[in-house]
């Protein structure tokens, strides 16, 4: 899988790719991530990539132009299933969106700043416009960040338990069980009993019935519930 971000910002992106999980994913080659910085597409003499907006108002809005181009340059050289839009109007990312995105051979995700972006690259190049959440940040670049980490830790030996990814919470709409480990105890604070018995065929009953409690307790929409 190939991703492909766009930004004003790809310092930004030093921290998450740079650690962990998803720079071992890097180095391994299960996945291709290119950050583009939108401001050298510039034609502009200052490199500017913004303008006022038609109409008036508060704000700056990033041009059709430099992103225009980049994209153009990606699409020459490759097929790619989706062009996503990161914003807080998007559709509100979830497993399920996750689960078919990790699918995607090569995706583009364009990081808006500003006021957002020119409604034409909305139009005519967007595939997918994603959200992480009912709040404005400052751009795209967490939010993306978000996407990516939580669809290349799905690709098949980025994460060396392979079941791992299969038993987490949301992906059989239901919160994930407590889990626990040594010490037994601690201050006097006990593991269950049951997760100690070495009683399989119990201890999955037992990870079952906390999934549901937890689930009805916490999120009691994901059981088709209200949620408070
Ligand atoms: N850009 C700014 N806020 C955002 C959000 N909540 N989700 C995705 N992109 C954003």
């Amino acid at each position: 899988m190939r991703i492909d971000i766009l930004t004003l910002f790809p310092d930004m992106f030093d921290g998450p790719f740079r650690e962990s999980i998803l720079k071992r994913a890097v180095e391994k080659g299960l996945v291709e991530i290119y950050l583009h910085n939108i401001r050298d597409y510039s034609n502009d003499k200052h490199n500017r990539v913004d303008d006022y907006p038609y109409g008036g108002g508060a704000g700056m809005v990033m041009q059709i132009e430099p992103i225009a181009a980049v994209i153009n340059k990606l699409r020459g050289e490759r097929d790619y299933s989706e062009i996503i839009y990161m914003s807080p109007d998007g559709e509100r990312l979830n497993q399920p969106i996750v689960n078919k995105l990790s699918l995607c051979g090569n995706i583009i995700i364009l990081c808006g700043h500003y006021k957002g972006v020119d409604q034409r690259i909305r139009d005519h190049y967007i595939t997918k416009e994603i959200s992480i959440g009912d709040y404005v940040l400052t751009g795209g670049e967490l939010a993306a960040a978000v996407v990516v980490d939580s669809v290349v830790r799905l690709i098949p030996g980025v994460i060396s338990d392979e079941t791992s990814a299969l038993t987490d919470s949301f992906q059989d709409n239901l919160l994930s069980p407590p889990v626990y480990t040594r010490p037994a105890e601690f201050n006097g604070w006990k593991v269950p009993d049951i997760l100690l018995s070495g009683h399989q065929a119990n201890i999955d009953k037992w990870r079952e019935d906390m999934a549901f409690k937890r689930t009805r307790l916490l999120r009691p929409d994901l059981l088709g519930g209200d949620r408070e």
